[in-house]
């Protein structure tokens, strides 16, 4: 997909389709009065006549319309002009990218990011209309021998700002751009299936990144190597599994040489079984999911390099299955991290928090300014805050309140809980320094309070991600969410726009 910007009367573009907002009822958006006032009413008369009243999310396709330039003119629903906010903005841009795309047009021009939006600013509108838009036509079908595409799929969209909005359009639609490719990575790599996303396949992926990029150098560890490092937590989960475990390293240096860098650590289990621990079979083909901490680290490296930020980030993915094979860990088992600290792993399903304790020990070897480990790591997440807000907990209230703010401004937004010492004896353990489990209650707080004993020499924060990194049933397939957060994050970091 192409993204340009444009100024100019939507009466007098040419273009396969011009794109007008209606407001509720019956209400024609600013842009769409300016049009009109050259098609001598023709899309008053049509609300009048009751073909569309502004209904957040339909949408009326008029063709050739008389007195305008264009072949197409779509009517797109916006809800109440008082209640239009991100997220109404949101399923309108949604729904107009689905209608253009299915109508013929091979190229369009938008007039929706011209509308004021609640608790944005045109920056946000214009970036989030590029993303949304790329995201909606993002089709999971890289393994389907016949390809279900429309017949003349839409391949241009021109954003239209005022004169004025020029310059921070063309920012705008470049930091979406680049932010779309990250979000378009970490969604590819969650639907692929785990026979074929392996940890192997995830450092491919890391390396081949880095060869678009001399800012970009990628290394992996293999097994061997991290048993030198001492690393038993992690190697106890990839014991189960035929597939060598892999832990990579992909280090973006945008900003001055030595400076700390910011280290995401993403939860790359490529399918979780739970192991000897296993887990019901219904909807287990989800477990394949298990990585999109890891893609998520991925697509946010990919767009920090297109968006060439001045600033230095690392990624950290700790790769493996888990499966109950011969060798895999049996309740019980006690094994010792690279931490030197010991755990008990009373049940092999928290397999996540075993990988990436090593891979937060290791981390500690970047200097890290910050750390940022994000999860799939407990169905308790889910339970707490279904599927709208990831779960944050950090042992840095300035470091969780720019997350906070980095989703809200993203529209891909974190909670907080508490990370009190009152939760740590839940991990007590009679026979090691700590259980890998602590009990039904609080199982997210529980899960980052295990985290934290590996946390201690730096500025930390946890993002339970098992709740939004994908969707299930008819509309099953992974988000990218947090690439959009954690980027929002970084960008804010380097300075902002
Ligand atoms: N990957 C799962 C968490 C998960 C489950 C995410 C369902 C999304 C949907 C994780 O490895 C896991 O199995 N966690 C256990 C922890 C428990 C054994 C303490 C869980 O949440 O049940
Ligand atoms: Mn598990
Ligand atoms: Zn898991």
């Amino acid at each position: 997909m192409k993204f340009t910007v444009k100024s100019e009367h939507p009466a007098s573009v040419k273009t396969g389709c011009v794109i007008l907002g209606v407001f509720e009822r019956r209400k024609l958006s600013e842009p769409a009065n300016r049009f009109d006032k050259t098609t001598r009413g023709l899309l008053a008369r049509l609300l009048a006549d009751g073909d569309m009243d502004g209904k957040s999310g339909q949408t009326l396709l008029v063709h050739h319309p008389h007195g305008a330039k264009c072949e197409r003119v779509l009517l797109v629903g916006c809800g109440k002009a008082a209640d239009f906010n991100k997220r109404v903005f949101g399923q309108a841009v949604a729904s107009a990218t689905l209608a253009v795309n299915a109508s013929g047009a091979s190229d369009a021009v938008s007039y929706l990011a011209e509308l004021e939006v609640k608790g944005s600013d045109q920056y946000h509108c214009i970036r989030a209309h590029v993303e949304l838009t790329q995201s909606a036509l993002y089709k999971p079908d890289e393994l389907k021998s016949k390809k279900d595409h429309a017949s003349r799929p839409l391949r241009r969209m021109a954003v239209n700002v005022a004169k004025n909005d020029m310059n921070i359009a063309h920012t705008a639609v470049a930091d979406g751009h680049a932010i779309a490719g990250g979000v378009e990575l970490a969604r590819s790599l969650g639907d692929l299936p785990a026979n074929i996303c392996t940890p192997s396949h995830l450092a491919k992926t890391a390396r081949d990144l880095a060869t678009t990029s001399t800012r970009l150098k990628a290394s992996v560890l293999d097994e061997p190597a991290m048993k030198k490092l001492g690393m038993g937590a992690l190697l106890s989960v990839s014991r189960g599994s035929e597939e060598p475990a892999k832990l990579i390293s992909l280090e973006y240096s945008g900003g001055n040489k030595g400076g700390k860098p910011v280290v995401l650590v993403g939860k790359g289990v490529t399918f979780d079984s739970g192991g000897i621990s296993i887990k019901p079979s219904a909807a287990m083909d989800e477990m394949k999911y298990d990585m999109c901490g890891a893609a998520s680290v991925l697509g946010t490296l990919k767009a920090c390099s297109e968006m060439a930020l001045p600033i230095n980030v690392v990624g950290v993915i700790p790769a493996t299955e888990n499966l109950p094979d011969g060798l895999a860990s049996k309740p019980g088992d006690i094994v010792t991290s690279m931490s030197g600290q010991t755990i008990e792993v009373l049940n092999t399903d928290a397999e996540g928090r075993l990988i990436l304790c090593d891979a937060l020990t290791w981390s500690e070897k970047f200097n890290p300014a910050v750390v940022i480990d994000i999860a799939t790591l407990t169905g308790a997440c889910v339970i707490a805050l279904g599927s709208h807000a990831a779960g944050l907990l950090s042992n840095d209230d300035k470091l969780a309140g720019a997350l906070l703010a980095a989703g809200e401004a993203a529209g891909d937004r974190a909670w907080q809980m508490p990370l009190w010492e009152d939760y740590q004896p839940q991990l007590d353990s009679n026979f090691a320094d700590m259980a890998n489990i602590g009990g039904r209650e609080a199982g997210t707080i529980t899960a980052a309070c295990f985290l934290s004993r590996f946390t201690t020499k730096y500025h930390w924060a946890h993002l339970d991600i098992a709740g939004v990194a994908w969707k299930g049933g008819k509309e099953k397939g992974a988000t990218g969410r947090p690439v959009s957060l954690l980027t929002q994050f970084l960008l804010d970091r380097a300075g902002g726009r």
